[in-house]
């Protein structure tokens, strides 16, 4: 099964309720949410305040991304104001298994996501008791970059182990997806796909439906 995943740190902030309430009309199952530090990234997005305020606004799944340095200190708190899934990431967290088997124990789907310039070994350990695997496809940092065509050997790989273990464990891609190259992304392996300018500049409800049908194959 596919999934578009629209990141609003790509939204307009002062319409952000509205365009939440564009995504859900248009039918999309998942929020993607990008948290950054300041740290793991140079940039800092958004934290608590904005989770609180789009829990309260859809029931959508809530996908947070974790571009912070020693996640395990935020878990309890993104869990408590409602995120459903959370991606931390192996470059950034000592005590994966332990974070995991909180976030788990909090009713949370767990994912673990790498770096463009991080080998994809590094996952591997991590796959079994993953839900999802995030192969970034651009730096981490910032939205509306261009995609880094190595990428796509990444998340073949990717997929091929969780193949050859038998595992249902997703693969999400995220960073300078755009409708022409969402294909290729799909053919690799990828099937939860984050899309931050790609869904929120211009019309919003179109850019979904074009995503959708790619998608879906139509
Ligand atoms: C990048 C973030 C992405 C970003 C994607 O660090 O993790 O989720 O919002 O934005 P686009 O789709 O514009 O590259
Ligand atoms: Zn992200």
């Amino acid at each position: 099964m596919n999934y578009l995943a629209p990141s609003i740190l790509a939204a307009d902030f002062c319409e952000l309720g509205a365009q939440l309430d564009i995504i859900k009309k248009a039918g999309v199952p998942y929020i993607h949410v990008d948290v950054m530090d300041g740290m793991f990234v140079p940039s800092i997005s958004f934290g608590m305040p904005v989770l609180n305020c789009v829990r309260k606004r859809t029931e959508l799944f809530l996908d947070v991304h974790m571009m912070v340095e020693r996640p395990e200190r935020y878990v309890d708190e993104f869990m408590r104001l409602g995120a459903d899934g959370i991606t931390i990431h192996v470059e950034a967290c000592g005590c994966i298994n332990d974070t995991f088997a909180r976030i788990r124990a909090l009713g949370g789907r767990c994912g673990i996501a790498l770096n463009p310039e991080t080998p994809v070994s590094r996952i591997f350990p991590y796959l079994d008791a993953a839900d999802m695997a995030l192969v970034m496809t651009v730096r981490p940092g910032f939205g509306g970059q261009s995609y880094i065509p190595e990428c796509l050997d990444k998340i073949r790989a990717v997929r091929a182990e969780i193949s050859r273990r038998g595992l249902n464990t997703d693969v999400e891609i995220d960073g300078g997806v755009r409708l022409c190259n969402v294909k290729e992304n799909l053919e690799a392996g990828a099937n939860v796909i984050v899309a931050g300018s790609a869904v929120f500049q211009g019309d919003i409800a179109k850019n979904v439906k074009d995503f959708l049908n790619i998608m879906n194959g139509a």
